[in-house]
């Protein structure tokens, strides 16, 4: 999906942020600029690309109550929070403009998938024939989402991890680098599963499961 004449501002001037500048100028859009929590970052340049914060999260918000339109010419915004709890919370709010999915050029996503505003898909993630991403999911680098798997609205699905076919993931559920969960698994919402887990049992909400077979950290099933 390549969004020619967009031009983003961009929510979130950390690691991610600059991850997802790089992911709308490969997709054809134009960064205009940063909206971030910190007041100290106000004018600064903080990603290799030269964009700079050119707004704080309070005046967005404020702005963003009364005003039809982004501000600085921007016609698209890109929710760019690693945190998927802040990202989550900051949502709603993007919903009132245009909030566009982004998608890699070197991604592939069936046909048959749902990809819900916001969410960011990168450089060879695969998802596959009818399954459903939320808003504000990040599939990231080389992650696979097999067939019929629902994940959940702020999920993060670390680069190289893997959901095999009809998986559950709830929202704001962080799958960490190289996990592997099994068909038919269900994993609960604010979740995390460590990285290199191999997950053969559902995974209840709020859990952290680490390992091979995963269990869960701090004891429980
Ligand atoms: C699972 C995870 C969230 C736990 O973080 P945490 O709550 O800070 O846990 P700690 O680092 O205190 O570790 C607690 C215990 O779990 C073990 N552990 C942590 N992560 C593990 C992992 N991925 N695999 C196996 N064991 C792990 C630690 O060795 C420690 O064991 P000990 O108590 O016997 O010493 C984190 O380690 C992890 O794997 N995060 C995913 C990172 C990732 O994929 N990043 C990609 C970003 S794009």
């Amino acid at each position: 999906v390549a969004d020619g004449e967009r031009t983003f501002l961009v929510w979130g001037g950390g690691g991610h942020g600059k991850v997802v500048a790089d992911l709308i100028r490969q997709s054809g859009g134009r960064v205009i600029g940063y909206i971030d929590r910190e007041p100290r970052l106000e004018g600064e340049v903080v990603e290799p690309g030269g964009a700079r914060v050119v707004m704080t999260e309070p005046a967005f918000l404020e702005r963003a109550m009364s005003a039809a339109a982004l501000p600085c010419g921007a016609n698209a915004i890109a929710l760019a929070i690693g945190d998927n709890h802040s990202r989550d919370a900051c949502l709603d709010e993007c919903l009132r403009f245009t909030a566009p999915a982004l998608i890699h050029p070197g991604a592939s996503v069936s046909a048959s998938a749902v990809v819900g505003a916001m969410t960011v898909v990168f450089a060879r993630a695969v998802i596959n024939a009818e399954a459903q991403i939320g808003r504000a999911v990040i599939v990231n680098s080389g992650a696979i989402v097999e067939h019929d798997c629902v994940v959940g609205d702020a999920a993060h699905l670390s680069p190289g991890s893997i959901l095999c076919g009809s998986v559950r993931v709830g929202k704001r559920t962080w799958v960490g680098a190289g996990a592997v969960v099994i068909q038919g698994i269900q994993v609960g919402s604010d979740a995390r599963i460590g990285a290199g887990a191999v997950v053969i049992r559902d995974v209840p909400d709020g859990a952290t499961v680490v390992g091979n077979p995963a269990r869960r950290l701090g004891g429980g099933d």
